[in-house]
């Protein structure tokens, strides 16, 4: 049975990888509008992540004899200057959302639940991926700012990225 103080952490958490993809899909809109189709595809590949670790969470809790409860989720902003400034939000809406799995980790240690100390380290290896996926195009859009072209040539690159299922999901976890 799932410790009622990592229930609680855990749906919180649910509810800000959903207010993520949230985020990402309002990111997505924005560049739709712009006509930047590659960022575009990259943002919808985020939202399925987002999505899909909210899936992994919420699964984690049931196979643990937990329930999840379901809250409302924040309306995302809506209005950005640049791709740069949507990538930098990025960057440091990650920065946070690390924090809160470290957080999780720290009371799954605390209370001694070892088998969510096991379960919370596929997230963060993944938070240092998405950390560094966000920082990555923050440092190209950076670059891109002086070079005429560049801007093209980002948004063609992103737009092959495709979505993979995460591993704890491909396991029929
Ligand atoms: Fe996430
Ligand atoms: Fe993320």
């Amino acid at each position: 049975m799932l410790d009622t103080r990592v229930e609680d952490a855990i749906n919180d958490q649910i509810n800000f990888e959903l207010y993520s993809a949230y985020i990402y899909y309002s990111m997505q809109s924005w560049f739709e509008n712009q006509g930047m189709a590659g960022f575009a595809n990259w943002m919808a590949v985020q939202v399925k992540e987002e999505m899909s670790h909210a899936q992994i969470m919420f699964n984690y809790v049931n196979e643990r004899g937990g329930r999840v409860l379901l809250k409302g989720i924040d309306g995302p902003s809506n209005e950005w200057e640049s791709p740069l400034h949507i990538f930098q939000t990025a960057l440091e809406h990650e920065q946070i959302v690390t924090g809160r799995i470290n957080r999780i980790m720290d009371l799954a240690i605390e209370i001694k639940d070892h088998a969510t100390v096991q379960w919370i380290q596929w997230f963060v290896a993944e938070q240092v991926e998405e950390e560094a996926s966000a920082g990555d195009i923050v440092g190209k859009l950076e670059w891109a700012k002086d070079a005429p072209g560049a801007l093209f040539q980002i948004d063609k690159d992103l737009g092959a990225r495709v979505f993979n299922v995460p591993s704890p999901l491909a396991a029929g976890g």
